[in-house]
């Protein structure tokens, strides 16, 4: 199964402020606030949601192909995502804007002043997706993920017209777009994923009922935190799906896209939907274990293991054999 993901690429550097924000700043001179703060340590994590799903579908040894814009300084990151399985031959380069930012300073109160550069992400509305198409021989799922919303909007649309099945997975942007917009993005989805709060929202902004939703998508895909997962379709019986127990949760950061690399690998591989969800589930705990949303192990055996702690030994025995060794 060929699948592209389009989405976001982005890094996040943070840093952190060994004080209080608050002491430094001065309530009668805010208006000539200028102020460097002197930071004692920085991490810069990869990130972005169509390149941290990527990386989850690419340890599982599918070969997704990452849709994006990003800047020339994506050398090392590119390589990083090469050499996890993911191919990066689509990925389009702007001569002029830097691959996003998210740079953050976090004190000792856990105040945080950050800053978001969507920087190259705005060129991802340049993006055609025939030139893949073709280099690929076709594509039989294209990934919807948050991105620059004419972006999404455009290879939505053009996903309907090449008749390529499509996953709508709006998140955050659904803040940004408003009810007609969303309605486009949805309109004949193979998939659509969300999250309890974000399909409250899709309904409210696009007037349509959850049943009118669950009309004009195939499969309706709904995590509920630490409750799982339900998977709706018209005219089945809703399947619900309950998470593998972490065992520590330091990051909560990319459970979401976790979650999709492993329940698209599991349907590539041609597994039922609960299988797929159950695959989906384990990801998503190890992305929650682990800081940063790129960094999680896929040994087989642990995955092997934890499978069949929490979905049994028949979920293990249908699951196992797809993993690549390592
Ligand atoms: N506390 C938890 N324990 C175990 N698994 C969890 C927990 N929280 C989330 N998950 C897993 O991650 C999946 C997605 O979680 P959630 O519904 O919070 O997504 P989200 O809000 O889109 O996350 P993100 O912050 O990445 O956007 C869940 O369906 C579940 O499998
Ligand atoms: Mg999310």
């Amino acid at each position: 199964m060929r699948i592209a993901v389009t989405g976001s690429i982005a890094t996040d550097h943070l840093m952190r402020f060994p004080g209080r924000f608050a002491e430094q700043l001065l309530a009668d001179q805010l208006e000539r606030v200028s102020l460097s703060f002197l930071v004692d340590d920085l991490v810069i994590r990869r990130g972005g949601a169509a390149a941290n799903i990527c990386y989850g579908l690419g340890r599982l040894g599918l070969r997704p192909v990452l849709v994006g814009a990003v800047g020339e300084d994506f050398v090392d990151y590119r390589s990083w995502l090469d050499r996890n399985g993911v191919d990066t031959g689509s990925v389009h380069v702007s001569e002029l804007a830097h691959t996003a930012r998210f740079v953050c300073t976090t004190d000792n109160d856990l105040c945080q002043i950050a800053s978001f550069y969507p920087g190259a992400m705005s060129d991802a509305r340049l993006i055609e997706l025939r030139p893949i198409v073709d280099r690929l021989g076709g594509l039989d799922l294209v990934v919807i993920s948050p991105n620059d919303p004419q972006a999404m909007l455009r290879h939505t649309e053009e996903c309907r017209e090449r008749s390529i099945p499509f996953a709508a997975d709006p998140s955050q942007q659904l803040a940004r777009m408003d009810g007609p917009e969303i309605r486009r993005l949805v309109d004949g989805a193979a998939w659509l994923l969300c999250n309890a709060y974000e399909k409250g929202l899709l309904e409210s902004k696009t007037g349509w009922s959850d049943a009118q939703v669950l009309e004009r998508v195939g499969v309706r895909i709904t995590t509920h935190g630490a409750d799982g997962v339900a998977i709706e379709a018209t005219g089945a019986e809703p399947i619900l799906v309950p998470v593998v127990p972490a065992r520590v949760t330091p990051d909560p950061t990319g459970v979401g896209d976790a979650f999709r690399a492993g329940f698209f690998a599991g349907r590539a591989w041609g597994l039922t939907l609960r299988r797929s969800a159950q695959i989906g589930c384990l990801l998503a705990t190890l992305a929650l274990e682990t800081i940063g949303t790129q960094e999680y192990e896929t040994a087989p055996d642990e995955l092997a293991k934890r499978l069949s702690e929490t979905y049994g030994a028949d979920a293990a025995a249908e699951i196992t054999p797809h993993l690549p060794v390592d």
